[in-house]
């Protein structure tokens, strides 16, 4: 499993179950990336998609309690034991969100691209901060890009 996230000076992610930030080239990659995959997201990053609908053209694994309601197209799971199960039947996942679900799954990733914004925002949820954990490096880094008054970078960790 992979993961996928925008993160902000401080780590943080959302607020008010919504993104602290729309970049579009950073969506757009978003995007490209995972269209013909899978991604993985919780309950609540479900609801905040456009009509609280699965997004197009990829496998929408939704990780949820059993008595909650999902759309019937997307491939709802109850634990994370069952989420690491299910993945295994597709070429790679996407860990996409939100905080809940990052931290469950980080331990089972192995990839972590991590869009990194240089402001802060006031947030709610965040990302735990790999440049702390020594079990996570750098392996790649592009050149700082910048689109509405905000620079950004696209970071990728591996685990070390
Ligand atoms: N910046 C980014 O790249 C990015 C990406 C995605 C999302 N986000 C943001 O992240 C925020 C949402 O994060 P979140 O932590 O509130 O929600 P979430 O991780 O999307 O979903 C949490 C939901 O999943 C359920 N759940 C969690 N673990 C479970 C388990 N093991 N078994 C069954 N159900 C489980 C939770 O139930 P309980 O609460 O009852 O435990 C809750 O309903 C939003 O602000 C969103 O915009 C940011």
């Amino acid at each position: 499993m992979e993961l996928i996230v925008a993160v902000d000076k401080n780590w943080g992610i959302g607020k008010g179950n919504d993104l602290l930030f729309r970049i579009s080239e950073d969506l757009k990659r978003f995007k490209a990336m995972t269209v013909g995959h899978a991604i993985l997201v919780g309950k609540r990053t479900l609801d905040s998609f456009p009509g609280g609908k699965p997004l197009p053209n990829r496998t929408n694994i939704v990780l949820c309690f059993p008595e909650e309601e999902c759309p019937p197209e997307v491939r709802k799971v109850t634990s994370v034991e069952e989420a690491v199960a299910v993945s295994k039947e597709y070429d790679v996942v996407y860990v996409s969100g939100g905080e809940s679900i990052y931290r469950q799954l980080l331990p089972f990733c192995e990839k972590a691209h991590i869009t990194k914004i240089h402001s802060a925002k006031e947030a709610d949820r965040f990302f735990p901060n790999l440049d702390e954990d020594e079990s996570w490096h750098i392996t790649e880094e592009s050149p700082i890009q910048s689109q509405d008054g905000l620079t950004y970078s696209f970071i990728t960790y591996e685990r070390t």
